[in-house]
Protein backbone atom coordinates (compact mmCIF):
# COMPACT_ATOMS: atom_id res chain seq x y z
CA UNK A 1 0.00 0.00 0.00
CA UNK A 2 1.11 3.52 -0.86
CA UNK A 3 -1.01 5.70 1.03
CA UNK A 4 -2.87 5.15 4.27
CA UNK A 5 -6.19 5.72 1.98
CA UNK A 6 -5.12 2.64 -0.03
CA UNK A 7 -6.60 1.37 3.55
CA UNK A 8 -9.96 -0.15 3.31
CA UNK A 9 -11.68 1.35 6.95
CA UNK A 10 -10.17 4.44 5.43
CA UNK A 11 -12.14 4.12 2.52
CA UNK A 12 -14.80 3.00 3.88
CA UNK A 13 -15.32 5.72 6.21
CA UNK A 14 -14.51 8.64 3.53
CA UNK A 15 -17.41 6.98 1.62
CA UNK A 16 -20.05 7.28 4.52
CA UNK A 17 -19.24 11.27 4.88
CA UNK A 18 -20.03 11.56 1.11
CA UNK A 19 -23.07 9.88 1.25
CA UNK A 20 -24.22 11.55 4.20
CA UNK A 21 -23.49 14.76 2.04
CA UNK A 22 -25.67 13.47 -0.92
CA UNK A 23 -28.63 13.22 1.54
CA UNK A 24 -28.54 16.80 2.64
CA UNK A 25 -27.25 16.02 6.31
CA UNK A 26 -24.25 17.87 6.23
CA UNK A 27 -24.54 21.77 5.53
CA UNK A 28 -21.67 23.88 6.18
CA UNK A 29 -19.54 21.60 8.97
CA UNK A 30 -22.35 20.44 10.40
CA UNK A 31 -22.21 16.32 11.50
CA UNK A 32 -18.88 14.32 12.62
CA UNK A 33 -18.48 10.70 12.10
CA UNK A 34 -15.89 8.65 14.58
CA UNK A 35 -15.37 5.11 14.13
CA UNK A 36 -13.25 2.60 16.85
CA UNK A 37 -10.70 1.13 15.25
CA UNK A 38 -9.91 -2.87 15.45
CA UNK A 39 -6.29 -3.06 15.99
CA UNK A 40 -5.28 -4.69 12.95
CA UNK A 41 -6.98 -1.04 11.47
CA UNK A 42 -4.88 0.84 13.51
CA UNK A 43 -1.48 -1.39 12.22
CA UNK A 44 -2.40 -1.27 8.51
CA UNK A 45 -2.37 2.75 8.85
CA UNK A 46 0.58 2.60 11.31
CA UNK A 47 3.25 3.35 8.80
CA UNK A 48 1.48 6.77 7.90
CA UNK A 49 1.51 8.26 11.26
CA UNK A 50 3.10 11.42 12.07
CA UNK A 51 6.40 11.24 13.24
CA UNK A 52 6.17 12.99 16.13
CA UNK A 53 2.28 12.85 17.63
CA UNK A 54 0.66 16.15 18.50
CA UNK A 55 0.43 17.40 22.66
CA UNK A 56 -1.69 15.38 24.89
CA UNK A 57 -5.24 17.02 25.06
CA UNK A 58 -7.31 16.54 28.22
CA UNK A 59 -11.07 15.64 26.98
CA UNK A 60 -13.12 16.62 29.78
CA UNK A 61 -14.85 13.11 30.33
CA UNK A 62 -13.29 9.85 31.03
CA UNK A 63 -13.60 6.64 29.61
CA UNK A 64 -11.50 3.70 31.04
CA UNK A 65 -12.82 0.99 28.59
CA UNK A 66 -11.57 3.23 25.41
CA UNK A 67 -7.32 3.01 27.17
CA UNK A 68 -5.09 3.07 24.28
CA UNK A 69 -8.17 2.96 21.71
CA UNK A 70 -7.32 4.91 18.25
CA UNK A 71 -10.33 6.65 16.60
CA UNK A 72 -10.76 8.21 13.25
CA UNK A 73 -12.78 11.71 13.55
CA UNK A 74 -13.58 14.55 11.22
CA UNK A 75 -12.01 17.57 11.76
CA UNK A 76 -13.97 20.28 13.71
CA UNK A 77 -14.70 23.10 11.65
CA UNK A 78 -13.89 21.50 8.54
CA UNK A 79 -16.92 20.59 5.93
CA UNK A 80 -17.40 16.86 5.33
CA UNK A 81 -18.00 17.91 1.78
CA UNK A 82 -14.21 18.28 1.62
CA UNK A 83 -13.40 15.11 2.90
CA UNK A 84 -12.98 13.22 -0.27
CA UNK A 85 -11.27 15.94 -1.41
CA UNK A 86 -8.84 16.52 0.49
CA UNK A 87 -9.11 13.77 3.45
CA UNK A 88 -5.53 14.58 5.12
CA UNK A 89 -6.45 18.07 5.86
CA UNK A 90 -10.37 17.09 6.87
CA UNK A 91 -9.76 14.10 9.20
CA UNK A 92 -7.97 12.84 11.69
CA UNK A 93 -7.03 9.82 13.54
CA UNK A 94 -6.50 10.18 17.25
CA UNK A 95 -4.83 8.00 19.78
CA UNK A 96 -6.74 7.47 23.39
CA UNK A 97 -4.42 8.01 26.55
CA UNK A 98 -3.56 4.95 29.24
CA UNK A 99 -6.54 6.35 31.16
CA UNK A 100 -8.95 6.89 28.62
CA UNK A 101 -8.94 10.97 29.53
CA UNK A 102 -7.03 12.54 26.79
CA UNK A 103 -6.07 12.50 23.27
CA UNK A 104 -3.23 13.28 20.87
CA UNK A 105 -3.29 13.36 16.83
CA UNK A 106 -1.24 11.06 15.26
CA UNK A 107 -2.70 11.25 11.64
CA UNK A 108 -4.34 13.82 9.66
CA UNK A 109 -5.70 17.62 9.90
CA UNK A 110 -2.17 18.57 7.91
CA UNK A 111 -3.15 22.38 7.72
CA UNK A 112 -3.92 22.53 11.30
CA UNK A 113 -7.06 21.84 13.76
CA UNK A 114 -8.59 19.70 16.11
CA UNK A 115 -10.97 16.84 16.34
CA UNK A 116 -14.76 17.36 16.65
CA UNK A 117 -16.22 19.71 19.08
CA UNK A 118 -18.57 16.48 19.94
CA UNK A 119 -15.62 14.39 20.39
CA UNK A 120 -16.37 14.37 24.32
CA UNK A 121 -20.21 13.05 23.38
CA UNK A 122 -18.48 10.71 21.05
CA UNK A 123 -15.86 9.21 23.40
CA UNK A 124 -18.44 8.80 25.83
CA UNK A 125 -20.52 7.12 23.63
CA UNK A 126 -18.37 4.71 22.27
CA UNK A 127 -17.63 4.09 25.98
CA UNK A 128 -21.40 3.23 26.77
CA UNK A 129 -22.14 1.30 23.41
CA UNK A 130 -18.83 -0.99 23.93
CA UNK A 131 -19.98 -1.82 27.12
CA UNK A 132 -23.33 -3.01 26.20
CA UNK A 133 -22.94 -4.51 23.18
CA UNK A 134 -19.82 -6.30 24.65
CA UNK A 135 -17.43 -4.69 22.05
CA UNK A 136 -19.32 -4.77 18.64
CA UNK A 137 -20.43 -0.78 18.50
CA UNK A 138 -17.64 0.83 16.31
CA UNK A 139 -19.66 3.79 14.67
CA UNK A 140 -20.68 6.80 16.49
CA UNK A 141 -22.23 9.52 13.75
CA UNK A 142 -24.03 12.74 14.41
CA UNK A 143 -25.72 14.13 11.36
CA UNK A 144 -28.20 17.22 11.05
CA UNK A 145 -31.14 15.88 8.91
CA UNK A 146 -34.25 18.04 8.31
CA UNK A 147 -37.10 16.06 8.95
CA UNK A 148 -36.32 14.67 12.38
CA UNK A 149 -35.24 18.21 13.53
CA UNK A 150 -38.43 20.02 12.22
CA UNK A 151 -40.91 17.40 13.95
CA UNK A 152 -38.73 18.28 17.04
CA UNK A 153 -40.66 21.65 16.99
CA UNK A 154 -44.01 19.91 16.84
CA UNK A 155 -43.92 16.42 18.89
CA UNK A 156 -43.59 16.54 22.70
CA UNK A 157 -39.90 15.62 23.26
CA UNK A 158 -39.95 12.04 24.52
CA UNK A 159 -38.76 9.14 23.70
CA UNK A 160 -41.93 7.18 23.60
CA UNK A 161 -43.65 10.12 20.89
CA UNK A 162 -40.83 10.25 18.84
CA UNK A 163 -40.38 6.03 18.52
CA UNK A 164 -44.14 5.35 18.11
CA UNK A 165 -44.13 8.23 15.53
CA UNK A 166 -41.36 6.53 13.55
CA UNK A 167 -42.22 3.48 14.10
CA UNK A 168 -45.88 4.03 12.79
CA UNK A 169 -44.59 6.07 9.28
CA UNK A 170 -42.71 2.94 7.66
CA UNK A 171 -43.58 -1.00 8.03
CA UNK A 172 -39.95 -1.71 8.07
CA UNK A 173 -38.63 0.81 11.34
CA UNK A 174 -39.76 -0.87 14.17
CA UNK A 175 -37.51 -4.10 12.89
CA UNK A 176 -34.44 -1.74 12.73
CA UNK A 177 -34.57 0.16 15.83
CA UNK A 178 -37.31 -2.17 17.87
CA UNK A 179 -35.52 -0.47 21.02
CA UNK A 180 -36.43 2.53 20.20
CA UNK A 181 -35.26 6.04 19.78
CA UNK A 182 -33.98 8.16 22.80
CA UNK A 183 -34.61 12.41 22.62
CA UNK A 184 -32.36 15.05 24.73
CA UNK A 185 -34.01 18.22 24.98
CA UNK A 186 -32.22 21.72 23.49
CA UNK A 187 -28.85 21.80 25.06
CA UNK A 188 -25.99 23.65 24.24
CA UNK A 189 -23.49 21.68 21.54
CA UNK A 190 -19.85 20.33 22.33
CA UNK A 191 -19.71 20.29 25.84
CA UNK A 192 -19.34 17.84 28.16
CA UNK A 193 -22.93 17.83 29.63
CA UNK A 194 -24.75 17.26 26.12
CA UNK A 195 -21.99 14.35 26.36
CA UNK A 196 -23.53 12.93 29.55
CA UNK A 197 -27.43 13.46 28.69
CA UNK A 198 -26.71 11.60 25.61
CA UNK A 199 -24.38 8.35 27.12
CA UNK A 200 -27.67 7.92 29.74
CA UNK A 201 -29.60 7.33 26.21
CA UNK A 202 -27.24 5.39 24.72
CA UNK A 203 -27.62 2.82 27.89
CA UNK A 204 -30.89 1.71 26.26
CA UNK A 205 -31.18 2.98 22.52
CA UNK A 206 -29.05 2.87 19.85
CA UNK A 207 -29.90 6.38 18.79
CA UNK A 208 -31.04 9.58 20.02
CA UNK A 209 -32.44 12.62 18.23
CA UNK A 210 -30.95 16.45 19.75
CA UNK A 211 -33.73 18.54 20.22
CA UNK A 212 -34.17 21.23 17.24
CA UNK A 213 -30.16 20.09 15.91
CA UNK A 214 -29.83 16.90 14.51
CA UNK A 215 -29.34 13.03 14.95
CA UNK A 216 -26.92 11.01 16.93
CA UNK A 217 -26.88 7.33 15.66
CA UNK A 218 -24.06 3.77 16.86
CA UNK A 219 -23.70 0.81 14.99
CA UNK A 220 -21.67 -1.96 14.74
CA UNK A 221 -20.11 -0.89 11.23
CA UNK A 222 -20.61 2.21 8.70
CA UNK A 223 -23.30 0.34 6.90
CA UNK A 224 -25.45 -0.22 9.71
CA UNK A 225 -25.15 3.22 11.41
CA UNK A 226 -25.58 5.06 8.12
CA UNK A 227 -28.81 2.99 7.30
CA UNK A 228 -29.90 3.58 11.26
CA UNK A 229 -29.77 7.19 10.24
CA UNK A 230 -31.22 6.95 6.85
CA UNK A 231 -33.73 4.80 8.07
CA UNK A 232 -34.93 7.58 11.03
CA UNK A 233 -34.84 10.41 8.72
CA UNK A 234 -36.86 8.68 5.69
CA UNK A 235 -39.43 8.03 8.20
CA UNK A 236 -39.68 11.31 9.85
CA UNK A 237 -39.78 12.65 6.44
CA UNK A 238 -42.86 10.81 5.50
CA UNK A 239 -44.28 11.89 9.59
CA UNK A 240 -43.63 15.09 8.32
CA UNK A 241 -45.45 15.24 5.01
CA UNK A 242 -48.26 13.06 6.48
CA UNK A 243 -48.84 15.53 9.59
CA UNK A 244 -48.57 18.80 7.51
CA UNK A 245 -51.49 16.81 5.36
CA UNK A 246 -53.51 15.78 8.10
CA UNK A 247 -53.02 20.04 9.57
CA UNK A 248 -51.01 18.73 12.38
CA UNK A 249 -53.68 15.93 13.45
CA UNK A 250 -52.75 12.20 13.87
CA UNK A 251 -52.82 10.78 10.31
CA UNK A 252 -56.56 9.12 9.60
CA UNK A 253 -55.19 5.71 9.23
CA UNK A 254 -52.04 4.22 11.00
CA UNK A 255 -50.24 1.33 11.50
CA UNK A 256 -52.00 0.07 15.34
CA UNK A 257 -50.18 -1.14 17.79
CA UNK A 258 -51.67 -4.67 17.27
CA UNK A 259 -49.50 -4.63 13.63
CA UNK A 260 -46.55 -3.53 14.95
CA UNK A 261 -46.70 -6.76 17.31
CA UNK A 262 -47.05 -9.15 14.42
CA UNK A 263 -44.17 -7.57 12.52
CA UNK A 264 -41.94 -7.97 15.64
CA UNK A 265 -43.22 -11.82 15.95
CA UNK A 266 -43.02 -12.65 12.51
CA UNK A 267 -39.36 -10.82 12.59
CA UNK A 268 -38.27 -12.28 15.67
CA UNK A 269 -37.90 -9.22 17.42
CA UNK A 270 -38.56 -8.09 20.78
CA UNK A 271 -39.98 -3.86 20.77
CA UNK A 272 -39.57 -2.17 23.42
CA UNK A 273 -43.09 -2.99 25.13
CA UNK A 274 -43.15 0.67 27.70
CA UNK A 275 -43.51 2.36 24.10
CA UNK A 276 -45.72 -0.24 22.96
CA UNK A 277 -48.27 0.61 25.69
CA UNK A 278 -47.33 4.34 26.01
CA UNK A 279 -50.70 6.75 25.34
CA UNK A 280 -50.69 10.29 25.88
CA UNK A 281 -53.95 12.32 25.09
CA UNK A 282 -54.23 14.75 22.44
CA UNK A 283 -50.54 13.33 21.20
CA UNK A 284 -50.28 12.14 17.64
CA UNK A 285 -49.31 8.57 17.12
CA UNK A 286 -50.44 7.82 20.96
P1 LIG B 1 -17.82 20.22 14.50
O1 LIG B 1 -17.49 20.98 13.23
O2 LIG B 1 -16.98 20.70 15.65
O3 LIG B 1 -17.75 18.74 14.29
O4 LIG B 1 -19.31 20.58 14.90
C1 LIG B 1 -20.36 20.30 14.02
C2 LIG B 1 -21.64 19.97 14.72
O5 LIG B 1 -22.54 19.50 14.10
C3 LIG B 1 -21.74 20.24 16.17
O6 LIG B 1 -22.87 19.66 16.72
ZN1 LIG C 1 -24.41 19.21 15.19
Amino acid sequence: MSSILDVKVMQDYIRMCHDGVGLGWHERNGGNLTYRMREEEADQCRPYFKSEPGPWVELGVQAENLKGEYLIATGSGKFLRNVELAPQDNLCIVELNAAGSAYRIVWGLENGGRPTSELPTHVMNHSVRKRVTDGENRVIYHAHPPYVVALTYVLPLKAEVFTRMLWKSETECCVVFPGGVGVVPWMVPGGSDIARATCALMETYDAAVWAFHGLFVSGPDFDTAFGLMHTIEKASQIASIALAAGGGNTPKQLITDENLRDIGREFGVALNEEILNYREAGTPYC
